[in-house]
């Protein structure tokens, strides 16, 4: 339940959360599953922003819909889901560049994994599918004031359901995803 937990972030919070370029998050694990209730339902986009940095999951994220997946292979080595609020999903569909504030986007991950049971029934060596939790969960919030020293986007990341405070490791997100201006440092496209 503590994934649940709401907690307000005070302005000295928000102010460290611009000046890391990237906030924390709240991450559960990929595969843990959050109860819709009618709180979720009531709550706002800002106040997922300040669970996620205030160093909470926000409540619902994993009932967010889905933009698309991905196969990372090296390192990584995970098998990942794109997700957007009601805001960012509205946006995609329209093609709306930049994203509204109020956008928040999720990347869930699991471990790439073959399929015993899958492969028994194709008759052959060919199914991938997810695994336990892996890489973490991270987070894209749009907020062109609060986070305009990051092109209007915070970054936060949550291991084991643990934001990760990690300057250098927050500083990354933004210097990778920034040279991606022509679609608002945002790398996923809606999948239809
Ligand atoms: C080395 C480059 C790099 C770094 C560092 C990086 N990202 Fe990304 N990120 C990507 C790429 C490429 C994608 C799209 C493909 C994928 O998901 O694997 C992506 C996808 C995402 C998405 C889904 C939306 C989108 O842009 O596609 C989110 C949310 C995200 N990253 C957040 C973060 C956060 C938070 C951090 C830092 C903790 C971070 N990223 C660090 C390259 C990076």
């Amino acid at each position: 339940m503590t994934a649940f937990s709401y907690r307000y972030l005070g302005g000295a919070a928000g102010v460290l959360a611009a000046g890391l370029g990237a906030a924390a998050c709240a991450q559960t694990t990929a595969g843990e599953a959050t109860t819709p209730t009618a709180p979720v339902a009531a709550r706002r986009p800002s106040d997922d922003a300040d669970a996620i940095f205030g160093g909470s999951l926000p409540p619902g994220y994993r009932d967010w819909r889905v933009v698309s997946v991905a196969h990372e292979e090296g390192e990584l080595n995970d098998l990942r889901a794109v997700l957007g609020n009601d805001v960012a999903i509205t946006a995609y569909r329209a093609g709306t560049l930049p994203f509204p504030d109020g956008a928040i986007i999720a990347r869930i991950a699991w471990k790439y994994v073959p399929s015993e049971d899958n492969n028994q029934a194709f008759g052959r060596e060919q199914s991938h599918v997810a695994g336990p939790p892996a890489n973490g969960v991270q987070f894209m919030v749009k907020d062109a004031k609060r986070f305009a020293d990051t092109g209007g986007w915070g970054f936060a990341q949550f291991n084991d359901g643990k934001q990760v405070t990690d300057r250098v490791k927050l500083g990354g997100c933004f210097s990778c995803h920034e040279p991606f201006k022509q679609n608002d440092l945002v790398f996923t496209h809606y999948a239809p």
